[in-house]
């Protein structure tokens, strides 16, 4: 999950909000996203803090006076992606301009982290570079374009201050964005895995507080928010400050959460083994609203590849985990991130990662060559795998890991779930919903049943998705639609 590429604007502001309540003059702002769920968090926040200075998002870059592009330094490819849309964007800034009109090129995201200068430098069109936890500074620094700065950059890690100075939810603009929803609780990481930027992109660990999580899920029920996945690079780390001072981790937080009127799925990703505790396995035997699906990286099933990679995890721990979680939620649909052609990794181990999802039975997973990204230790080693290796292990993983999520999905034909209907379909009178598993469902329904809960019978499970009859709907008392 945390690497479904969300590489088109998938969400709108309300657009009635063109007007800011100051009365600054109207602009628009086209915001590009690439990455996981927390660039898609950030876009919208995004989007949220400029709306006051008076932008209001458009789909088209054409005509955007300001674009962002929120971008993705985890893989050479994602960070390389984005100077392919610069030069796109260089063309229409200069035909804009030619016309006597002007466009700000703003880049946020890791690749803005981790370049820096470097980018003004190697794209001398970008007027703005801002890294993951100074957005919230997005209107004082387009001041500072619109005064004639440019190549301004602003990578500082004050991270508290982000939250602190995000405006709270504008109800229109959630109920614009959805039934489903995602909120960040926790941000960065301590854990250094080898081969992995986002400790250096993203910062240090840090967790929000529980009241400011809890009053921001209340905020999106209010919107028609029903279901909301909680987000952090590390989220299981999660020890937000909670009544009494005391920290809480993620299971107690979860615990909470559900007690709240209105919220009906809650998920949370993405998590490391080491961070499993009793209380976050206890919520998924008791919590009723906890959705039944974890994605569980495990990067590698070989100790010496494990341990190269700094995972702070053995083969043996990972199995004994899954065992647990399984105990407490027998249904429970896994999920896992795999590397492959990590430095030094051999035949051998290679067979000990097959060896392992064999073990599991995993119901979906990602899976990626290693690649290497400058600043981390494992860049620097010189035993590197050849690609065709990488690419040969990619494909022997690959088919592997479809077979098994091809069975788990011919597993639910039969089963009657509950599928909340948020998309349209690409058949007139479809609508697609996520099983409680996670898998896209795609059923016939009436357009009164967008946006609601449907009790459904699953005919087929495909390799990539299922498809299923409706029993009922549900309709809920949540906020209007219209
Ligand atoms: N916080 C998450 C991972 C974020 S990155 C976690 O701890 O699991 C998402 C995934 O990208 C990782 O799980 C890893 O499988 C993959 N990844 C990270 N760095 C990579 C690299 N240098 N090469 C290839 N894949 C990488
Ligand atoms: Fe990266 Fe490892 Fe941290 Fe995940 S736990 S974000 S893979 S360093
Ligand atoms: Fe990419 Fe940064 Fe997320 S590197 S995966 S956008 S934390």
């Amino acid at each position: 999950m945390p690497n479904q590429l969300s590489e088109t604007p998938d969400r709108l502001a309300d657009q009635e909000s063109t007007q800011s309540a100051t009365g600054t003059e109207k602009k628009s702002v086209f915001i590009k996203t690439y990455g996981c769920q927390m660039n898609v968090y950030d876009s919208d926040r995004m989007a949220d803090v400029l709306a006051p200075a008076g932008y209001a998002e458009t789909l088209d870059p054409a005509t955007a006076d300001l674009v962002i592009l929120n971008t993705c330094h985890i893989r050479e490819k994602a960070a390389e992606k984005v100077y392919s849309e610069l030069g796109r964007l260089r063309a229409l800034k200069e035909e804009r301009e030619r016309h006597g009109g002007s466009m700000t090129i703003g880049v946020a995201g890791c690749v803005a982290q981790a370049e820096g200068e470097e980018m003004v430098r190697r794209a001398p069109i970008v007027d703005l570079v801002v890294g993951p936890q100074s957005y919230h500074r997005l209107p004082d620094l387009l001041k500072r374009t619109g005064n004639g700065s440019r190549g301004i950059v602003e990578t500082d890690f004050p991270v508290e201050d982000k939250f602190d100075a995000l405006p709270a939810l504008d109800k229109k603009k959630t109920i614009a964005r959805g039934r489903t929803a995602f909120l960040t609780v926790q941000e960065g990481c301590d854990k250094f895995c080898a081969f992995c930027v986002v400790p250096y992109t993203r910062g240090a660990e840090f967790s929000r507080p529980v009241a400011n999580v809890i009053q921001e899920a209340k905020d999106l029920v209010a919107g028609g928010v029903r279901e909301i996945t909680l987000l952090g690079q590390n989220v299981n780390a999660y020890h937000g400050e909670g009544s009494g001072g005391k920290d809480w981790s993620l299971g107690r937080l979860i615990y909470a959460l559900a007690e709240i009127d209105g919220i009906d799925r809650l998920r949370y990703t993405t998590s490391h083994p080491r961070d499993m505790d009793d209380e976050l396995i206890r919520a998924h035997r008791e919590v009723d609203v906890l959705m039944p699906y974890l994605h569980l990286p495990v990067q590698s099933g070989s100790n010496n590849i494990l341990t190269a990679m700094n995972r702070q995890h053995d083969a043996a721990s990972y199995l004994r985990l899954i065992e647990r979680i399984r105990e407490a939620r027998p249904d429970i649909a896994l999920s896992s991130d795999f590397i492959v052609g990590f430095p030094g990794e051999t035949d051998q181990d290679f067979e000990d990662t097959l060896s392992l999802v064999g073990e599991v039975g995993y119901a979906q997973a990602y899976s990626f060559k290693y690649s290497p990204r400058p600043g981390t230790p494992a860049a620097g080693e010189t035993v590197q795998v050849e690609e065709a290796v990488k690419a040969e292990r990619l494909a022997r993983l690959q088919d592997k890991l479809n077979i098994d999520q091809a069975a788990f999905n011919k597993s639910c034909e039969g089963r009657t779930m509950s599928v909340l209907l948020d998309r349209r379909g690409k058949k007139d009178g479809q609508l697609v919903g996520r099983s409680p598993y996670l898998q896209s469902v795609h059923v016939d329904a009436p357009d009164a049943a967008f946006g609601h809960f449907a009790e459904v019978t699953i005919d087929k499970g495909f390799a990539n998705s299922l498809s299923a009859t409706l029993i009922s709907t549900h309709r809920d008392q949540g906020a209007n639609q219209t």
